[in-house]
C-alpha cells in the first residue's frame, strides 16, 4: 500500500509563510453526526463559512483515525481509518472538499511515536516472540528476573510510572513513552519507516496538504536503552513529576532528528507542509529548520506557552534572539495554546493579556496557530472529578478541552440541547459565545477577525525590526507591508499608562490601525510626542 499519485497542488514557501493555522479539537468542536455528546466531523462542515470568514486558511484537526480514544485520539487503532465517532470516509471526503471549495487547506494530526495497544501491529506482535511483526515494537526481558529492562518512566504519569509494561503472554515487557494502552513503533526498523512513509503519503493522495507530527523527539531511543541519570534540579511539588530524570536516552536522539525531518522532507516534496510538536530549545529547533529540503517542515515555538515570563522585555528578547538563530526564509508556527495547555486567558491572567498576545501573534512573522476558542477569550474550566477524562496525572488537560462555545442556548449549540457534551461546557457560555461576539465590536472575536484580515491583507512576510523605546514594559517594532508602508506596532504590557520617547520612534506620528481594546480612533493621526499607551494595551500604526 504506497501513495501513487502525486495530485496535490505544488505551494510555494512563500504561500505557506503566508497562512494562519485554527486547531479544532474534534471531540469539543461542533455535534451534528448523532447526539452522543461528542464533536464530529459533520459539526466540523458546518462552521467552514464561519472559519473562513475569520479568516483562517489552514484547517488543522486533532486526531480522527479510529481509536479506543483512550488519549483522545492520540491511541491510533487504525491509521487509514476514520473514527466512527467523527464520522466515516465520505464525510471525510465531503469536508476535504468544502475546505478546498473554500481556497482552505487541511492539516491532519500524525503519530508517528505510538499506536494503540488495539492496533493489529501490536496484537501480532504481542502474539509471540518470532512473529513478523515483534520488531515493530520495543520488547525487552528483565534487567533481571521481575525488574523492568530500565529506569525510563512514562509522560503520563503522576509518580515514577514505568515505561515498561510486562505482558505474560510471552513473559517481556514492552516500552510505552505515554500510556500502557500507548506501546512505542521501533522506528529503527526499516519496515516501520517504510510503512509509516506510505500512510503519509497516502493522506497526500486523499488531498490532505499538510501534518501536524506529534511527540517528534521520542521517535528514536538509545539503541542500548541505558538507565537515565536522575536529574539534580528537580524538586518534588515543582514542576512535571517526569522531570526527575534527565532523558538522555528514552528521546531526544540526533538520529531521531533526521527521521523527524524525512518525515517533512517526503511531505515537501509533494508542497506539503508539516510542523513538528518538539518541546525543545531554540537552538535545537533552529537544527531542524536546517534539515528541512523544501523549507516546508517547521518545529512549533511554544516559546509563548512555556518558560517565557510574560513581559515586554523577556518577550522582545526571546523572539528576537529566535530570529537571530534562523533564516529569514524559515517559517515559524507559532500557537498561544493548544489541547495540552492551559488556555491563553487563564495562564496570562486577563482577558486584557490574551488580547494583546494575539495582536503580537498576528504581527510576528509567524504562521499563527489558533486554538479553537481562544477568538472568544475561552478560559479553562474547573472540572469535577467525577467527570475527568484526561489519563495525564492530575487532569492538567481537560479545563481546556471543553465545548467550543456557540451560542447561549442549552449546551451552548455545541450539541443537542438533550445530549450530554463529554465533557461540561463552561460557565460563562451565555455571555462568552461567538453568537454574542459576532454582533460585539469590540469583543474578542472581532479583534481576532481584525487582526487576522490586518496580516492578510497588510502585511508582508518579513522580518520585524524591534525599535528601542527605553520602556521595559513596551514591546515595540515594526514591519513592512503592501505598497512599500510600514507599520509600528507598540504593546504595552504594563497595568499602568506608558509613554515613550518619541525620539527613538522611527515617525512623529501614525495613523492608528487598531487597537487591542478596539474602542481608540481609527485612521486618527496621533503625535506619539503627546501620546500614551493605556494599561495592557497594543496599537497597530500605520507611518
Ligand atoms: C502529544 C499530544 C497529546 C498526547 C501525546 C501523546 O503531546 O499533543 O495530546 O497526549 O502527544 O500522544
Amino acid at each position: 500500500m504506497a501513495g501513487q499519485k502525486t495530485t496535490n497542488k505544488t505551494y510555494s514557501n512563500y504561500s505557506w509563510r503566508d497562512k494562519s493555522i485554527y486547531q479544532i479539537y474534534p471531540r469539543s468542536f461542533h455535534a451534528r453526526l448523532n447526539k452522543d455528546g461528542n464533536g464530529d466531523l459533520l459539526g466540523i462542515i458546518e462552521k467552514l463559512d464561519y472559519l473562513q470568514d475569520l479568516g483562517i486558511d489552514v484547517i488543522y484537526i486533532s486526531p480522527i483515525y479510529t481509536s479506543p480514544m483512550k488519549d483522545n485520539g492520540y491511541d491510533v487503532e487504525n491509521y487509514l481509518e476514520i473514527n466512527p465517532m467523527f464520522g466515516n470516509m465520505q464525510i471525510f471526503k465531503r469536508l476535504v472538499d468544502n475546505i478546498h471549495k473554500r481556497n482552505m487547506l487541511i492539516m491532519m494530526d500524525f503519530i508517528p511515536n505510538h499506536t494503540s495497544n488495539q492496533h493489529a501491529w501490536f496484537r501480532e506482535s504481542r502474539a509471540s516472540k518470532n512473529n513478523p511483526k515483534r520488531n515493530w515494537y520495543h520488547w525487552h526481558g528483565g534487567k533481571t528476573e521481575g525488574k523492568k529492562p530500565n529506569n525510563w518512566i512514562n509522560v503520563f504519569d503522576n509518580t515514577t510510572g514505568s515505561a515498561w509494561t510486562y505482558d505474560k503472554k510471552t513473559e517481556e515487557y514492552y516500552l510505552h513513552s505515554f500510556l500502557k494502552e500507548q506501546p512505542d513503533l521501533n522506528w529503527d526498523n526499516p519496515e516501520v519507516v517504510k510503512e509509516m512513509h506510505s500512510i503519509l503519503m497516502l493522506w497526500m493522495d486523499r488531498k490532505v496538504d499538510a501534518f501536524r507530527i506529534d511527540v517528534g523527539l521520542y521517535i528514536i531511543k538509545h539503541p542500548k536503552y541505558p538507565d537515565e541519570p536522575l536529574n539534580p534540579d528537580y524538586i518534588e511539588g515543582q514542576g512535571h513529576p517526569n522531570e526527575i530524570y534527565i532523558h538522555l536516552a528514552s528521546k531526544d536522539q540526533p538520529r531521531g532528528f533526521k527521521k523527524l525531518a524525512d518525515l517533512g522532507n517526503l511531505v515537501g516534496k509533494r508542497g506539503g507542509f508539516s510542523m513538528q510538536e518538539v518541546y525543545v530549545s531554540a537552538e535545537e529547533r533552529a537544527m531542524l529548520y536546517r534539515l528541512s529540503e523544501h523549507g516546508l517542515s517547521a518545529p512549533l515555538d511554544f516559546d509563548l506557552i512555556l518558560d517565557t515570563n510574560w513581559n515586554a522585555k523577556e518577550v522582545k528578547k526571546v523572539i528576537f534572539d529566535y530570529y537571530a538563530l534562523l533564516k529569514n526564509e524559515d517559517i515559524i508556527p507559532l500557537p498561544l495554546g493548544n489541547h495540552d495547555q492551559k488556555r491563553v486567558a487563564t495562564r496570562l491572567g486577563s482577558q486584557e493579556d490574551a488580547r494583546l498576545a494575539a495582536m503580537l501573534q498576528m504581527t510576528l512573522d509567524a504562521v499563527p496557530i489558533i486554538f479553537q476558542g481562544e477568538e472568544i477569550g475561552m478560559e479553562d474550566v474547573i472540572i469535577p472529578p467525577n467527570l475527568q477524562h484526561d489519563p495525564f496525572a492530575d487532569n492538567l488537560r481537560d479545563p481546556a478541552r471543553t465545548p467550543m462555545q456557540w451560542d447561549d442556548s442549552k449546551n451552548a449549540g455545541f450539541t443537542d440541547i438533550n445530549a450530554q457534551p463529554w465533557l461540561p461546557v463552561g460557565p460563562h457560555y451565555k455571555k462568552r459565545n461567538v453568537k454574542n461576539q459576532l454582533k460585539d465590536p469590540k469583543s474578542m472575536l472581532t479583534l481576532y477577525k481584525r487582526l487576522l484580515h490586518f496580516r492578510k491583507e497588510k502585511l508582508l512576510p518579513g522580518r520585524p525590526i524591534a525599535v528601542d523605546v527605553k520602556n521595559d514594559n513596551v514591546l515595540a517594532f515594526t514591519r513592512n507591508g503592501n505598497e512599500g508602508l510600514s507599520f509600528l506596532i507598540l504593546l504595552n504590557f504594563s497595568k499602568t499608562k506608558e509613554t515613550i520617547a518619541n525620539d527613538l520612534l522611527p515617525a512623529k506620528s501614525g495613523s492608528l490601525q487598531l487597537s487591542t481594546s478596539l474602542s481608540n480612533k481609527e485612521d486618527e493621526t496621533f503625535n506619539f510626542k503627546q501620546f500614551s499607551l493605556g494599561p495592557k494595551e497594543g496599537y497597530i500604526f500605520l507611518l
